[in-house]
């Protein structure tokens, strides 16, 4: 397999170029975020459709000649990516769209498709000589770094709101990284681990600025692309918080466009909680204004997105639109989903389904329309919010007097 033809980083605002070889966070000259570039014409004359197709390799590495390292990485123990894309007829139905997709990335090692990002964010990391990496995180995304830091034997250090589900902060420190708990919002945490790299020699896994992080989420869409046979989806449901993963997708589904695998890129839909939705506003107004987040779904309560222009070129440039979402209908999606699917997703992983019903009861997709569905994380991680809907029943004794009476109760 060939390798990279990543060929250097450019801005997403002033458009200006910089070198790989000097490697930037974000952009010199106006600091926003930059996208990373390739050679088109070159990956075409050195891969192909059928390469792919004959490679037997599952994880996101199958994707080597459009992510931004330069060697060919080592096999690991462990695989990122090869998500399954889950095919719901029922849900369609229901719905009365003509086919629903669920690309199921609860099923990353840590939990999350954060893990994508990470696992290119550290091959990188350890092409440029760096040992440690630093991450602030609403919890799955460091979680992510905690995990694959083990496998890959960096050192991490974390930063992440005290409020962050418990088993979450245990996940963390399970994987054995550095946890410090911060008394804030994720924002807060945000600015303290960008402090922190500053005057140390750490690398930064902080979504949001760093453009190789969306490199690797943008393997969602390339999958997604291969899975659907190259024939693209009409509308793709995102959850939304810093903009980091819809930035991806959009990075994702561009670059096979640019290589002619694809005839179109999909409308791309932002979907955010009602009490965090920074970026389903600035596309009314145009211009990305802090909120004070407040949302059940803890990993996108954000008050300023940090990769707002990426996410909101994502929806514009591909003829999307946005979509918010109250607390309540994420819970009720997060339950239709796992009695429908079997998916257990958390609040925030959920919220691009509960984007889909409501684009389906509002009339924003068609009968004739189909739908991919990012699922972006399991739902075991956070199970106070699960037992919103469900609540555990008072025990029974063990014999089936006590069985019958409970059941008479419950069908009575
Ligand atoms: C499960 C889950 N879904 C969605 C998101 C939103 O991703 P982003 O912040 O890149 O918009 C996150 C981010 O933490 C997440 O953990
Ligand atoms: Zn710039």
């Amino acid at each position: 397999m060939m390798i990279s033809d990543y060929i250097g980083l450019k801005c997403v605002s002033c458009g200006e170029n910089s070198s790989q070889d000097h490697f930037q966070y974000t952009c010199e000259s106006c600091g926003e975020n930059l996208d990373v570039i390739y050679d088109y014409s070159s990956i075409n004359n050195n891969w192909s459709k059928d390469e792919l197709r004959d490679n037997t390799n599952r994880s996101i590495w199958r994707f080597l000649p459009l992510l931004p390292v330069k060697e060919k990485p080592e096999n690991t123990s462990i695989q990122i990516g090869g998500t399954p894309l889950v095919e719901s007829n029922q849900l369609a139905k229901e719905l009365g769209v003509k086919n629903i997709w669920l690309k199921d990335d609860t099923r990353n090692p840590s939990g999350s498709l954060k893990d994508r990002a990470t696992e290119v964010g550290i091959r990188h990391a350890k092409e440029l000589g760096y040992k440690t990496m630093v991450a602030a995180s609403t919890g799955n995304a460091a979680a992510s770094l905690a995990c694959l830091s083990a496998v890959h034997k960096m050192e991490a250090i974390i930063f992440a709101p005290s409020s962050a589900p418990p088993a979450k902060l245990t996940q963390i420190l399970q994987y054995g990284a550095k946890l410090f708990p911060v008394d804030g919002s994720y924002d807060d945490a945000f600015d303290l681990a960008a402090d922190v790299v500053k005057e140390t020699a750490w690398y930064s896994r902080s979504t949001g600025i760093n453009p190789i992080l969306s490199e690797g989420k943008k393997t969602v869409a390339l999958e997604i692309a291969e899975q659907l046979n190259w024939e693209m989806p009409d509308q793709v449901f995102v959850p939304v918080g810093d903009g980091c993963i819809i930035g991806g997708v959009y990075k994702g589904f561009y670059d096979l466009f640019q290589l002619g695998w694809i005839d179109k890129i999909p409308k791309i839909i932002a979907v955010q909680a009602e009490g965090s939705s920074a970026i389903v506003d600035a596309l009314g107004t145009g211009k990305i204004s802090p909120v004070k987040a407040e949302t059940i779904a803890d990993s996108i309560s954000v008050d300023l997105p940090r990769d707002g222009l990426k996410a909101l070129r994502a929806v514009t440039d591909s003829g999307g639109y946005g979509q918010k979402v109250t607390d309540d209908k994420m819970l009720d999606a997060q339950h239709i989903l796992a009695k429908s699917t079997g998916l257990f997703a958390e609040p925030a992983a959920a919220t691009g389904f509960a984007g889909l019903i409501q684009a389906a009861k509002n009339g924003k997709i068609s009968s004739d329309e189909t739908a991919v569905v990012l699922v972006t994380g399991t739902g075991l991680k956070d199970i106070n919010s699960a037992q919103q809907l469900v609540k555990i029943p008072n025990s029974i004794s063990p014999d089936l007097t006590s069985f019958k009476d409970r059941w008479n109760q419950n069908n009575g």
